[in-house]
C-alpha cells in the first residue's frame, strides 16, 4: 500500500505525476487559505503532509495531536519557522524544506531592492508617470546613492548570503562584511568578505541586508538601537523575516532620517496591512514575501519538497531535514 499524502501546497503537474507514483494522494482544491479545522480532520489519517509557510502549513502541539500517522511535513520553502521543531521532535514526525534551489532567485531579488532604494526606482517610477518631469533644471532632485563601489554588511551568511555576496563583489565592486553565528571561511576566501560583529558591520555598511532565519535568537535583531548605529545615508533590506525586525522602530527610524530608505520583501504582519505606515512613506520599497518567485524556482522548490516527503515516506533517498 502507498503511503498516504495531504497536499495544501498546489503542486505543478510534473510534481503531481512524480508523487502519485510514490504515495496516494489528497489535495486542498480551495482557492483560499485552507481553514483549519479542514486541515486538521484532513490530516488524521496521513503518512505525510505536503506544505507551504502560506499554504495553512504551521505545523504546532495541535496539529500534531490530530494526525497520529503523521511520520513527515515537507514545507515548500526555505524558511521553517513556522515548524515547531521541539514539538515535531516529541512527535517522530521529520520536517524538511527546501535550501538551495533558490539561492541565486533570492539573491537576484536582494539586488532589487539595494538598487532600487539607492536609485529610488519605484519613487521616480511614480515621478514621471505622474507627470512631475517638467525640467532638467530640477534634476538633483532626483539623485540617489551609488551601490558601485559601496559597502555591504551582510547579516546572515548562509547559502543566499553567499550568492548576495557574490553579486556585490564581482557585480557591483563591493566591500564585504559580512556578521553571521559562525565564520565562513569560504566567502571570506571567495568574496573577500570581512568578518564584523553586528554593530561595527550596522556602523560601517552603506546597505545593511538582513538574510537571517527567524530563529528565537534573530527575533527583532534589528530594533531601535541598531537603526541608530546605522549610517544616515545606509539602506536597510529585509529578505528574512519580518520578525527579525522591530517594524515600529523601522518605521521611526525612517521618519526621523536615521536610515536613508528601506526594501522590504517581509513584514510583521503578512499580507502587510493597508494602514501600515511603511505604505505610504516615498523611501520604502514594499514587494510581498516574493524572494523565490519566478516560474522556474518554484517548481524546483515543489519539486524538491515532493523528493524529500518520498525519501522520508519510502525509506529511499535523501532529504533536506529541517531542524
Ligand atoms: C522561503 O522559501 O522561506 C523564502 O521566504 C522565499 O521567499
Amino acid at each position: 500500500m502507498k503511503p498516504k499524502v495531504y497536499a495544501t501546497y498546489k503542486m505543478p503537474d510534473d510534481v503531481e505525476r512524480f508523487m502519485k507514483q510514490h504515495c496516494d494522494i489528497r489535495k486542498w482544491e480551495g482557492e483560499e487559505l485552507i481553514p483549519r479545522d479542514v486541515l486538521l480532520k484532513e490530516i488524521a489519517n496521513v503518512d505525510g503532509l505536503y506544505s507551504s509557510r502560506n499554504s495553512g502549513g504551521i505545523v504546532d502541539e495541535e496539529l500534531l495531536q490530530s494526525a497520529p500517522h503523521l511520520k513527515a511535513i515537507s514545507t515548500v520553502s526555505v524558511g521553517y519557522n513556522h515548524f515547531d521543531v521541539e514539538a515535531m521532535k516529541k512527535y517522530n514526525v521529520i520536517g524538511t524544506h527546501t535550501p538551495d534551489v533558490l539561492n541565486e532567485t533570492v539573491a537576484d531579488l536582494t539586488f532589487g531592492l539595494i538598487l532600487s532604494t539607492a536609485r529610488r526606482i519605484v519613487e521616480l517610477d511614480r515621478y514621471v508617470k505622474k507627470g512631475n518631469w517638467k525640467s532638467t533644471a530640477a534634476y538633483s532632485e532626483t539623485y540617489g546613492r551609488d551601490v558601485h563601489s559601496s559597502t555591504i554588511g551582510i547579516i546572515g551568511m548562509g547559502r543566499i548570503g553567499e550568492a548576495v555576496a557574490k553579486r556585490a563583489k564581482f557585480g557591483f565592486d563591493m566591500d564585504v562584511l559580512y556578521y553571521n553565528r559562525n565564520r565562513k571561511q569560504e566567502a571570506e576566501e571567495k568574496y573577500g568578505a570581512e568578518y564584523c560583529e553586528l554593530e561595527s558591520l550596522l556602523k560601517r555598511s552603506d546597505f545593511v541586508v538582513l538574510m537571517t532565519p527567524l530563529t528565537p535568537e534573530t527575533v527583532r535583531i534589528i530594533g531601535a538601537k541598531e537603526f541608530k548605529l546605522m549610517k544616515k545615508t545606509a539602506c536597510f533590506i529585509n529578505v528574512s523575516r519580518g520578525q527579525t525586525v522591530d517594524e515600529k522602530a523601522m518605521i521611526d527610524a525612517l521618519n526621523n532620517g536615521e536610515i536613508y530608505a528601506a526594501g522590504l520583501d517581509v513584514y510583521e504582519t503578512e499580507p502587510v496591512e493597508m494602514d501600515n505606515p511603511l505604505l505610504t512613506m516615498p523611501n520604502v520599497v514594499t514587494v510581498p514575501h516574493i524572494g523565490s518567485a519566478t516560474a522556474k524556482t518554484e517548481d524546483a522548490m515543489a519539486m524538491k519538497a515532493a523528493e524529500n516527503i518520498v525519501a522520508i515516506l519510502t525509506g529511499k533517498g535523501k532529504f533536506d531535514k529541517a531542524d
